[in-house]
């Protein structure tokens, strides 16, 4: 895989583009401006028995090319889905689950997921000092800019997350396996997510990094480290 690599002025101008493109200028799914997400947990208990195959039976999944789901933010469950639902890529085995989802479900199973109590890390006992680093400062030299500001000082989600739904739509990353992350950061890399404003806002961080950057980041996110 050959990184492409962005000078941080130019990953700055894609960023403003985004921030001026006019709404309903394409299919574009704007994120900008989304409100929270209310659902049913109960409901959202009883539906998502089907998704525990693979998202585990607490949202804490078992096989780590699968994300975990528990303790993330609604709203960005709730996109995925959505987004999941418009993208319909036969390779993933969302495709067919999302596929018979109505909205009232799409709701109801990311406030229950959101509610369960995220994965306590307890992989990478040997943490990434790199990873640490990237995570904390980005690297000007590679036009990597510091991840912190926008998934939170310590991987908990966006520092306003609490205040506004839009930025409840920004992931936490913390102890999510490193297999998944690094897999996301190559899906971004390869324009596999393109649908939405912060895909948008992704995608061109995501073609900073190198692959050894990707490891690095995906390991140190999945430990418990601070
Ligand atoms: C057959 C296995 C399988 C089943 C069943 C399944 N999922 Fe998934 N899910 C995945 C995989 C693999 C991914 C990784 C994303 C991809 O394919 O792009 C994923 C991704 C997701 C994501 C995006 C998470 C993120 O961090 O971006 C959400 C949300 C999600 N699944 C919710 C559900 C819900 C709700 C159900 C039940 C209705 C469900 N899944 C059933 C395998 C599964
Ligand atoms: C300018 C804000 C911003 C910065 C900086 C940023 N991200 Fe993101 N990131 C986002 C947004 C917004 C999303 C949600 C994209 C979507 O809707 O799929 C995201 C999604 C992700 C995901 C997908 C998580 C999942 O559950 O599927 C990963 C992994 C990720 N970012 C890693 C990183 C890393 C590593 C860095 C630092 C090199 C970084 N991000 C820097 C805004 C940012």
């Amino acid at each position: 895989m050959i990184a492409h690599r962005h000078p941080r002025s130019a990953l700055l101008a894609m960023l403003l583009v985004i921030a001026w493109l006019p709404v309903g200028a394409s299919d574009l799914l704007d994120l900008r401006g989304i409100e929270a997400i209310h659902g049913d947990v109960d409901a959202g208990k009883t539906k998502a028995a089907v998704c525990m195959g693979c998202h585990g039976p607490v949202g804490v999944s078992p096989v780590p090319t699968f994300p975990n789901l528990a303790g993330q933010h609604a709203e960005y469950l709730y996109w995925q889905l959505m987004e999941l639902k418009r993208e319909a890529r036969p390779e993933s085995p969302m495709t067919a689950q999302v596929a018979h989802l109505d909205d009232a479900a799409m709701r109801d199973l990311a406030v229950y997921f959101s509610s369960l109590p995220a994965a306590i890390p307890t992989q990478g006992t040997t943490s990434s000092v790199r990873g640490s680093q990237l995570y904390g400062e980005g690297d000007a030299s590679a036009g990597i800019p510091p991840c912190q500001g926008c998934h939170g000082r310590n991987a908990e989600g966006h520092p306003l997350a609490q205040g506004d739904a839009h930025w409840r739509a920004y992931p936490v990353l913390r102890g999510q396996h490193a297999a998944y992350l690094a897999q996301r950061l190559k899906d971004f890399q390869n324009g596999k997510h393109t649908l939405s404003s912060n895909d948008r806002i992704m995608t061109p961080i995501a073609q900073t990094l190198d692959d050894a950057s990707i490891t690095a980041l995906a390991a140190w996110l999945e430990s418990p480290t601070r």
